[in-house]
């Protein structure tokens, strides 16, 4: 998500807004000590083949017919990587190399569900309409072969899930939104166009893709979509509101960002920059809202101002207004940041918000590779400046035959501290255990069980010690090695006092990505992959200088595919996209043994690129493109991807396919 125009609490960086003030030393600061460390480096390559000999990769095979271990292994080896870079660009338009053709599909406000209206245009669908149709702003997205619970892996139909983030009001509606008090329809369209869609796609013998119409699993979640919670936080007092006085239950998902996909087949949806969908007005805000940035004043999108005329909206303003939690929404936010469970198969579902998890801006969810007999292991990033990484870990060991939700509803999380030796630690936050309590006592901050801490996860983390990231997003793991990778966007306000002044190179402003290993117990190895940045950015330790193949910034969408390319999708914004060296955001893949990057996508002017996944055989990507035109409208569109004509930009999923039927990034 960039904020950088909609928002403006949010500077022309897109950066979210400061809430860490906890004065835990900055990973900067750490990354100064450690790098000219190399202790992650000297087992690298002998730890990936030792995993490549101990088990085979469940991959598929490159062009060139090699198994796909050796494709994840060595990639290039494998015939990947051959294609030529696409330069940087400008225009309003998708390009990928030569030899792959795209097919823009699935664009917001295509009629999703059966007997669902056309798209108009003009921006005149009713909230009704949005409803049934697809949501706006693409994001993370899974592809379920339609035979996965049979065990099969059919690459020609399955289930398409995507998030859709937040909405442009500008290019939402007709004339752009209304100022307060809002219009009701106008609030109930942007609800509805938020969340989920479930799309029940094919590949036709020409080998295009169309939405199966009428299928019983096409579905859209919103943010109005009855959801339970489930884990430690059900039924506390902190989650009771005149909807659930039980406190078990809530209305929808909303800035849903990336996403994950858990060994049974379902799909995690991961509640990000909820908290300024919210107000309150006291004077004094509990914690569970003050250390999330719940906005004071005045919310976002303002839907709060619109509870006059349909008391359904007052759960946007989480003000005490009345004698207690059953008679006000005070506990709505507490309701939000949470990792969200949709199961695909089965549209009578009520998504589950699993608690144990914790609470935070979750830009995604990643897992570990399930071994049965041992826990399950995920982890997920806090995307705000000087936020955290988290692993949770379950309680019960994961057992294929019997796995399912239960597994995230238990379990311990842990946040990581990154050493200067190029170690690191996890931190657990844990109730019941001793060192936590603690330092608690000692930081002078009281929870009553383990549901108050995870309601309140970046405080206990605070308290924990753990270390300010440069804005955690997307994370990745090996098929092979199981090394972890996650994006760290940028975070270009650090003070002054932070600058690296050997390495001027300002990454902060540009993004990297940290990777790591997991050691014994509750250790880890660290090292940087890569410092994104213009052209002749390097990263000495592995010997690497961006070029004009592959300079880039602002890395959030990262995933590996089952070959072991890892692909890294950029959001830059305000004038680092508008005037800056990369041209509009971007696509780039990279064989992680030998540090070669290419860029392989270049996105339409004032989007983003984010959310990418293929069929099981590797030869059809899916990639989201989210927000072109962005900061334009109402009358006048800066990008009119992909419709053309003088209609208004919409968000669009991209299908990707070679024009020789090979494998993707071959
Ligand atoms: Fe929604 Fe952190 O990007
Ligand atoms: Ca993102
Ligand atoms: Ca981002």
């Amino acid at each position: 998500m960039t904020k950088a125009t909609e928002h403006q609490q949010f500077d022309l960086s897109g950066e979210e807004p400061l809430a860490n003030f906890s004065g835990n030393r900055p990973f900067q600061d750490v990354a100064e000590q450690r790098y000219s460390r190399r202790h992650f480096l000297k087992g690298s390559v002998a730890a990936a083949v030792g995993t490549f000999l101990a088990g085979p990769l469940a991959g598929c095979s490159s062009t060139a017919n090699q198994p796909a271990t050796a494709a994840a292994i060595n990639p290039q080896a494998a015939g990947l990587l051959g294609f030529t870079p696409v330069p940087v660009s400008r225009a309003d338009t998708v390009a990928v190399p030569e030899g792959y053709r795209t097919q823009v599909f699935l664009p917001w406000g295509t009629p999703l569900l059966p007997g669902a209206p056309a798209f108009r245009r003009n921006g005149t669908n009713s909230a009704a309409d949005q409803e049934q149709q697809v949501g706006s702003h693409h994001d993370g997205m899974h592809f379920f072969p339609i035979d996965l619970k049979q065990g099969g892996q059919s690459s020609s139909e399955g289930l398409l899930v995507m998030n859709h983030e937040y909405v442009d009001p500008n290019i939402l509606h007709q004339f752009g939104g209304n100022q307060a008090p809002r219009d009701v329809e106008q609030v109930h369209k942007e609800i509805a166009a938020h969340g989920v869609s479930v799309a029940h796609i094919r590949q036709r013998p020409n080998r295009q893709w169309e939405l199966v119409q009428d299928s019983r699993y096409n579905r859209r979640i919103t943010g109005n979509t009855l959801m339970e919670l489930t884990g430690p936080v059900r039924g506390h007092t902190k989650v009771i509101t005149p909807f659930s006085p039980q406190g078990t239950r809530t209305r929808g998902t909303l800035n849903n960002c990336a996403h994950g996909v858990t060994p049974w087949g379902t799909y995690l949806t991961c509640e990000e920059n909820w908290a300024g969908l919210f107000v309150s007005h006291d004077r004094e805000q509990p914690r569970e809202h003050e250390r999330y940035s719940v906005a004071r004043g005045m919310s976002w999108n303002q839907w709060d101002t619109a509870a006059a005329k349909d008391p359904q909206l007052a759960r946007f303003n989480a003000s005490k207004l009345g004698a207690s939690a059953r008679d006000d929404y005070r506990n709505e936010p507490n309701t939000f940041g949470w990792i969200v469970e949709i199961d695909p198969f089965n549209p009578d579902s009520t998504p589950v918000k699993h608690t144990a998890m914790g609470r935070f801006a979750h830009e995604g969810v990643i897992f570990a590779k399930a071994e049965a007999g041992k826990p399950l292991v995920a982890y997920s990033g806090d995307d705000a400046r000087n936020e955290y990484i988290y692993k949770f870990v379950s309680a019960k060991p994961y057992q294929p035959a019997t796995a399912g939700p239960h597994l995230l509803d238990e379990g311990t999380l842990f946040v990581a501290r990154f050493n200067d030796d190029g170690s690191g630690d996890w931190l657990p936050l844990d109730f019941h255990n001793p060192v936590f309590q603690a330092k608690a006592l000692a930081a002078g901050h009281i929870f009553d069980s383990q549901a108050d801490v995870l309601l309140n996860t970046r405080l206990a983390a605070d308290i924990m010690g753990a270390t300010p990231m440069d804005r955690p997003e997307w994370g990745a793991v090996h098929p092979s090695t199981g090394e972890v990778y996650f994006t760290l966007t940028n975070n270009s306000q650090r003070p002054p006092e932070m600058v690296n002044a050997a390495n001027p190179r300002a990454w902060n402003q540009n993004g990297h990505i940290i990777r790591w290993r997991e050691g014994n117990a509750l250790r880890f190895d660290w090292d940087i992959f890569v410092f994104s940045g213009d052209v002749f950015t390097s990263t000495p330790d592995h010997g690497l200088m961006l070029t004009n193949d592959n300079h880039h910034a602002s890395p959030d969408g990262l995933w590996f595919d089952p070959n072991g390319l890892l692909w890294i999708q950029t959001d830059m914004a305000g004038s680092q996209l508008s005037r800056g060296p990369f041209g509009n955001n971007a696509m780039l893949a990279a064989d992680v043994q030998s540090h070669t990057i290419k860029r392989f996508l270049v996105g339409p002017v004032g989007c983003e690129v984010t959310g990418v996944v293929m069929t099981p055989d590797c030869k059809t990507m899916f990639v989201n493109i989210q927000h072109p035109g962005e900061g334009s409208g109402p009358y006048s569109f800066s990008s009119t991807w992909p419709d053309r004509g003088i209609t208004r930009p919409r968000s669009a999923t991209v299908v990707i396919t070679k024009e020789d039927g090979g494998v993707i990034g071959s």
